[in-house]
Order: structure tokens, then C-alpha cells, then sequence
């Protein structure tokens, strides 16, 4: 255990303190392009969030995150970056994200960028350099190799988007990695300078005053290039997708990432308050060691596992009993429902689970993190085929990965582009069942309406945002647990089928995902098809 004494308070271990906000606020997701455009181009940027945030506080969270919007060439929208300390002009100025950053923090509003360290866009002035010779000085900042005597690729790594997971370069006659699109080769973090190059754009972003960093596919930071071939994975089944084939036992997860990760930490930690979050995609085995041994690494590496779990409540209550005995002590939970990344949760429980899942997201133990537009129920968008933008779906279609139909831009309201641009959007307008955001706003039995009361509510209750998790009963169709924070307690009953469920639970009903129950008090309760209901069980409550 480290000594505590020789720390600032607030880089001290929550046990010690009151918790961090990272630990009690809803964390806000922006994908920058689809949130609101304010120059009429149909693409969003940093001045449209800046004109939202009035919105976003009425929602009631306390932090964004917003997805990339570094100079880009936009191979994989922002995911390949050519300048990791600038802003691309489709996006604004770096003076309008100060402006922004700025009116967030007047706001209260804590601000997480997304820092992409794996790899770049083969735009960026050190890929540029890096494969111009063998001998240049950056040569090493990326990751290459000779082929096999037979011309074929190092190993046979497939890349997360399909193909090789190695990009020929005639100029100089090798291979780079490159774990994603060709456009985006790998950076070697086993190099210094890079590192250090890298370290400093973190430092670019803190000393601007953001609170902290979402750090992209961090499992992939230390492959073991030289350690051969992957094994088949004999669970594949061709709707997984082609790189979901092999087994990344060296491409992924390998000992070196941590040391990345230690670095970034210390540099989050050199500044007062800040967060690190990761995306350490994997198994519960594959996740926990992200925490660090002594709670060095990240404060928050996201457990996707929700997103691959069947929309069942003895399934979902089964995961959470397995995450909540792994987590080592100290370590902080975040349970990931959706992102611009995944098939839109209202599609992947089906609409009239919306508010269920909703009120799961928000009454688990942990940080949520909610996705635009699943405030308002957004379901998927069906994309027309000449409108497919995701280069994912393009390399490898029809199989359902296509991320495009989770992207759409927000629905403001019902007027033309939906008040999200005055022109055609990158991507076709969608509407989710309950309407735009204009017509929820002004109805009180609307989802927003009810995200608000939910979100209100959790930060009303230390339960909710701070208390222990108790599994209280679980069968195929209801799940209920309770949270508890010393005398206050409540009590969460999702039912999770279409028809109505009773459940031994007596309390006050505080809120209902149905509108207002008109109980004062419930001996048993008999949840509706598709309700979630949260009791108060605290002595006088
Ligand atoms: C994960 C990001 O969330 C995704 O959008 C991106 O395509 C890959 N990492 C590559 O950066
Ligand atoms: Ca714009």
C-alpha cells in the first residue's frame, strides 16, 4: 500500500475520501459528427455541443466524453488521427474548444476526450517520415517487419475490420502493422521517443484543463510482433466477424500494456482530478488486471460483457454477480450498455425494454455511461446502402457489424434535418419511436422525461450512486437487487418480460419507468409488462 501522506487529497484512494466525481456523476457520451452541426455543412462540431450544453445539464449528468476530434483524414471518422494536439476544421478551432471546454466547466460539466494511442492515421508527419526509409529517424515509432520467405504477412494476425492485419509498403519494401484499417498503422510504444511524444499530447490536453481521457483499443498498446501466429478460435461462428476467428494471444493483452498504461496514469495523476478510463475489450480474466495491482492503472476499464449478454434477466444477474466478485478491493465498477460502436440498445433489448435497460445502466454500482441519444430510446437506423459510411460494414458486409445505424445524428426536433443541421446529414436523420427531442421535452410520460427523474433521482440517493450491490431475487424475467449506502436503501425491480410479474418486495415506489404509480406504499408488487420500478425501503422512506 502506498503511502497516503506524501499524496494531494484528491489523488488519494476513494476509501480515504469522499469519492471522486468520476465515481458518483454520469458520464455523457458525444460522437462529435452526429450531435449538432452549427455551420450547415451536416456534419456536427465542437460550437453545436457548445450551443447543447444547456440540454446536456438538464439531463442531469456531470461529465462528457466526447469521441474524436483531432485532425483527421477520417478513414475511420476521427478513430485515424494526423495531429494528436489540433482540431479538425470540420470540427472547429482549437480556440472553439477552449470555448467549449470553458462553458462546460462554467456549467459543472467535467470533460473527457477520447485519446487514441494504438495507432495513427497513416497521414500523420511521423508515418509520413516513418516509411519514407529504413533508416529514418522515426522509422521505429511504428511497427515493421520483413515478410515470410513466401511474401506473405509476418503472421497471420486478421485486423479487426477483416484482411491482414499487416499493409504492405512497396517504398521500402516491408510490412507495418496496422490492427484496424491499413489507414491507421500501429504506433510502437516500445520506443521512448514515441512514448514520450505521445505522453505529451496527453499533457497538451491537461494543461488545457480536460478532466481526462477514454483511451481507445488499449489492449492491443504491447503486441508480441515476433511471437507467431494466432490459433483459431474454435467458438467462431462467421456472424462474429473474421478477426473474432483467431485467438489474439499475441496481439492482445500482452504483459507490456500495462507499462503503457502505468505512464498514462502517472501523467493523469500529475494533474489534480482527473479520470483515465479505458477500453479494455475482453474477458472478466482479460479485464481485471487493468485496475493495477496497487489501483495504478485505470480508474475506470470498461467490462463490455453486457453487450454480448441476452436480454435476460437471470443472464444479466448472473454477470453482474461475476463482476462484482472479481473486482479486486478498491477497484471502482463501469458496465457498459451501449456506444457509437454497438447496435443501439433500444434494438438490442427491443423498444419496449428502452427504459429498463435505461434504469439498469443507471442503478448499477459504478460509473454509467450513457450514449447520445439513448436518453431518448434511439434505436437502430436502417441505413440505405448508397448512404453506408462505416468502413467496417463497407470491408465487410451484410453481417450486421456496421456501426453506421448507432450513429445517426441527434433528432432535435421535427422539423427539416431535425434541427440538427439546416442541410442533409452525413448520415440519414432517424427519428426513435417516442419522437424528437423537442416532442419528449414538452411530454412528461416521455423517456427523456423519465432519464431526467432517473438521473435526478440517483444523484438524490447515495444508494444509487455510491451504495453496495445485493442481488434480492432473480428469475428468467426479473431481476431485483438492492443498493444500500447506510440507512438509505432502495430496492430495483426490472421486469424484463412483456407480461406483468409480482415480486416479494415492499417499499415506496420513488419511480416507475410506467409513470407515476400511485402506491404510497407496496406490500407486493406486481411490476406491468416491461416496468421498472425502484422502491425505497429506508427506515422512514
Ligand atoms: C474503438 C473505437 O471505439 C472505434 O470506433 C474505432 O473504430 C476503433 N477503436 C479503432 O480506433
Ligand atoms: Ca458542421
Amino acid at each position: 500500500m502506498k503511502d497516503m501522506t506524501d499524496m494531494p487529497a484528491s489523488h488519494r484512494p476513494d476509501r480515504q475520501n469522499a469519492p471522486a466525481w468520476w465515481q458518483t456523476e454520469v458520464i455523457y457520451q458525444i460522437y462529435p459528427r452526429s450531435f449538432q452541426d452549427s455551420n450547415g455543412d451536416g456534419i456536427g462540431d465542437l460550437a453545436g455541443i457548445e450551443s447543447r450544453l444547456d440540454e446536456i445539464v438538464a439531463l442531469g449528468v456531470g461529465a462528457i466524453w466526447i469521441s474524436p476530434f483531432f485532425p483527421s483524414p477520417m478513414a475511420d471518422f476521427g478513430y485515424d488521427v494526423s495531429d494528436y494536439c489540433g482540431v479538425d476544421p470540420m470540427f472547429g478551432t482549437l480556440a472553439d474548444f477552449d470555448s467549449l471546454l470553458a462553458a462546460a466547466h462554467a456549467r459543472g460539466l467535467k470533460v473527457i476526450l477520447d485519446f487514441v494511442p494504438c495507432h495513427s492515421s497513416d497521414q500523420h508527419p511521423w508515418f509520413v517520415e516513418s516509411r519514407a526509409s529504413r533508416s529514418s529517424s522515426k522509422r521505429d515509432w511504428y511497427i515493421w517487419r520483413d515478410a515470410r520467405p513466401d511474401g506473405s504477412p509476418p503472421t497471420n494476425w486478421i485486423g479487426e475490420f477483416g484482411g491482414s492485419a499487416w499493409t504492405w509498403d512497396d517504398t521500402t519494401g516491408q510490412y507495418y502493422l496496422s490492427v484496424f484499417l491499413s489507414e491507421q498503422p500501429a504506433l510502437n510504444w516500445a520506443n521512448p521517443d514515441l512514448r514520450t511524444a505521445m505522453l505529451d499530447a496527453m499533457r497538451f490536453w491537461l494543461d488545457r484543463g480536460v478532466d481526462g481521457f477514454r483511451v481507445d483499443a488499449i489492449i492491443f498498446a504491447a503486441p508480441d510482433v515476433d511471437g507467431g501466429d494466432h490459433p483459431p478460435n474454435p467458438d467462431w461462428t462467421p456472424a462474429m466477424g473474421p478477426a473474432r476467428s483467431q485467438l489474439q494471444t499475441r496481439l492482445a493483452h500482452q504483459p507490456g500494456v500495462f507499462d503503457v498504461v502505468r505512464d498514462m496514469r502517472r501523467v493523469t495523476d500529475s494533474y489534480p482530478d482527473r479520470v483515465l478510463i479505458g477500453e479494455t475489450s475482453g474477458t472478466l480474466n482479460d479485464v481485471m488486471p487493468y485496475y493495477g495491482a496497487d489501483m495504478d492503472l485505470f480508474h475506470l476499464p470498461f467490462y463490455f460483457a453486457m453487450l454480448s449478454t441476452p436480454w435476460q434477466a437471470d443472464a444479466l444477474s448472473a454477470l453482474v454477480a461475476r463482476y462484482e466478485a472479481a473486482l479486486p478491493d478498491g477497484a471502482w465498477p463501469t458496465l457498459v450498455l451501449g456506444n457509437h460502436d454497438i447496435s443501439r440498445i433500444a434494438s438490442r433489448a427491443g423498444v419496449a425494454q428502452a427504459r429498463v435497460a435505461l434504469t439498469l445502466l443507471l442503478t448499477l454500482r459504478g460509473t454509467p455511461v450513457l450514449y447520445q441519444g439513448d436518453e431518448m430510446g434511439m434505436d437502430n437506423a436502417t441505413i440505405p446502402h448508397n448512404r453506408v459510411q462505416d468502413p467496417w460494414e463497407r470491408r465487410v458486409p451484410g453481417l450486421g457489424l456496421g456501426r453506421d445505424p448507432a450513429r445517426t445524428p441527434m433528432p432535435w426536433t421535427d422539423i427539416d434535418h431535425g434541427g440538427f443541421s439546416t442541410t442533409e446529414p452525413w448520415l440519414p436523420l432517424h427519428l426513435p419511436p417516442e419522437g424528437s427531442f423537442a416532442r419528449q421535452a414538452t411530454d412528461p410520460g416521455s423517456m427523456l422525461n423519465y432519464a431526467r427523474r432517473l438521473i435526478a433521482l440517483r444523484r438524490a440517493h447515495s444508494a444509487l450512486s455510491q451504495g453496495t450491490y445485493r442481488q434480492i431475487h432473480v428469475g428468467p424475467d426479473v431481476m431485483v437487487f438492492e443498493r444500500r449506502a447506510g440507512t438509505n436503501r432502495l430496492v430495483v425491480c426490472l421486469n424484463m418480460s412483456a407480461t406483468a410479474q409480482g415480486v416479494s418486495a415492499s417499499g415506496v415506489p420513488v419511480l416507475s419507468s410506467c409513470g407515476n404509480r400511485v402506491e404510497a406504499f407496496v406490500r407486493k408488487l406486481v411490476l406491468a409488462p416491461n416496468e421498472a420500478v425502484i422502491l425505497d425501503v429506508s427506515p422512514g422512506g
